[in-house]
């Protein structure tokens, strides 16, 4: 990893939303809008998060809903001029150290098969391919990648967990 990007993460809020919304539409075909965004804010089983940059600009963001003891990565984007600055990265991590402080069996999300830059971060961070939903995505058609990383608690502790991971 270059040198990581300074970003403060901190919990999304309504003042956040247009730029998140903004940059749903840079990266994606079927983007949330700023009303899927806000209803994320009254749901109780939902967590985003953002980076914020110096100037206190969203250079990245992230979502996560829990259902019970299992995690879902439900959204992640950062903006194109901040990439492979360890933005998501630092995103994901604060989601693992949820997930392991929780006690939560795994964390799981979706991803396009040919979103290589994707599946090689979640690699990086211990998610695993466990399935394949074919036809998942429109505009264009393509099947999703199920990745998943698993928490053992048998055998992992928090500490080496994080060690283990390089998370
Ligand atoms: C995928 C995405 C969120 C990664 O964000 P990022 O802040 O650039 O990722 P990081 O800098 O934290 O990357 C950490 C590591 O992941 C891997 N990685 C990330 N992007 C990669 C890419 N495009 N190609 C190859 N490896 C990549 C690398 O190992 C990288 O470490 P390195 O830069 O030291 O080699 C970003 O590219 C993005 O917003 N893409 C468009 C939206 C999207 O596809 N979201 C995912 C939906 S499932």
């Amino acid at each position: 990893m270059r040198q990581a990007m300074h970003v403060r993460v901190v919990p999304m809020t309504a003042d956040h939303q247009d730029e998140i919304a903004e940059l749903e539409r840079i990266c994606f075909p079927d983007p949330w809008s700023r009303n899927m965004l806000a209803e994320e804010l009254d749901n109780a089983l939902s967590a985003f998060l953002v980076a914020l940059d110096d100037a206190g600009r969203v250079a990245g963001y992230a979502g996560l809903q829990v259902v019970l003891d299992e995690g879902t990565i439900t959204n992640i984007a950062v903006r194109p001029e901040y990439r492979r600055q360890g933005v998501a990265h630092q995103l994901l991590d604060v989601f693992l150290n949820f997930a392991r402080g929780n006690r939560l069996a795994f964390l799981t999300l979706e991803v396009r098969a040919s979103n290589y830059g994707a599946i090689a971060l979640y690699g990086e961070l211990g998610f695993r391919s466990v399935g394949r939903r074919k036809n998942y995505y429109e505009h264009p058609r393509e099947d999703a990648i199920i990745m998943t990383k698993e928490f053992d608690y048998g055998t992992e502790t928090a500490e080496s967990g994080a060690a283990g991971d390089g998370v």
